[in-house]
């Protein structure tokens, strides 16, 4: 009936806390600020802007929207199929409500999005779909690949780009394809992968304090 139609969200996730939230956006902040002016993100700038001159300011470029989370299963309130599964597994049901440490282990910009790998535990991939790692050209990609924090949209982008951009590094790299290393910062070592996709592995991951629950809307 309707009622049980209402009672499967938008989507499930790890919901950051607010206090982590802030020291992961403060980190992301100073990282594009950096980015934005090391020589080869300006050798590449093209990528961001389609004309080889103009200037890019990456904290304007990328718009932030709602509380950082890292979505399990995307539902559309029971549309998408197998979320209904997804909401009844026992894993979920059990979980649900109860507080997690999550691992961001690197950040990465493209042209589209900004985000915050999250590696994640065997306890926290025993709630992470099947098939997340399905879509695109990523098909042989471990579990938990796509997990991710969206940080950032270029305008016109949708959040579900975030973890596809995710999938493409990973792929490339899966293919061999190591990336040219540009620098070792503060941070973390920073790798360009072409096509304006930039990784950087943090050197101490970021260990975040996450609620697993879910989003109406
Ligand atoms: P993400 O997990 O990368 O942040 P929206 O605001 O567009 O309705 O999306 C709500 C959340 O669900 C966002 O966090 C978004 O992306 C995620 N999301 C939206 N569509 C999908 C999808 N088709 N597959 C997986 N996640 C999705």
């Amino acid at each position: 009936g309707s009622l049980e139609e209402m009672s499967i969200p938008l989507y499930f996730g790890w919901f950051l806390l607010s206090s982590i939230q802030d020291k992961v956006r403060c980190t992301s902040m100073d990282f594009l600020k950096t980015l934005d002016t090391l020589e080869a993100f300006k050798k590449h700038l093209i990528d961001f802007t389609g004309k080889a001159e103009k200037e890019v300011d990456l904290e304007q470029y990328f718009q932030a929207k709602g509380t950082l989370h890292c979505t399990t299963e995307f539902c559309d309130y029971g549309k998408v199929e197998g979320s209904k599964e997804y909401a009844n597994n026992p894993a979920v049901k059990e979980s649900y409500g109860s507080a997690f440490e999550l691992s961001l282990s690197a950040l990465f910009v493209t042209p589209r999005t900004v985000g915050a790998r999250v590696s994640l535990s065997e306890e926290q991939l025993l709630l992470w779909p099947a098939d997340a790692e399905k879509e695109g050209e990523s098909a042989s990609l471990p579990l938990g690949s796509r997990a991710h924090v969206t940080l950032g949209c270029a305008e016109g982008v949708e959040p579900v780009q975030t973890g596809l951009d995710l999938l493409q590094i990973l792929a490339l790299q899966q293919e061999g394809q190591q990336g040219e290393l540009i620098e070792e910062m503060e941070l973390g070592s920073l790798t360009y992968y072409g096509e304006g996709r930039w990784l950087l592995g943090l050197r101490e991951p970021i260990c975040a304090p996450a609620c697993f629950s879910s989003f109406y809307g």
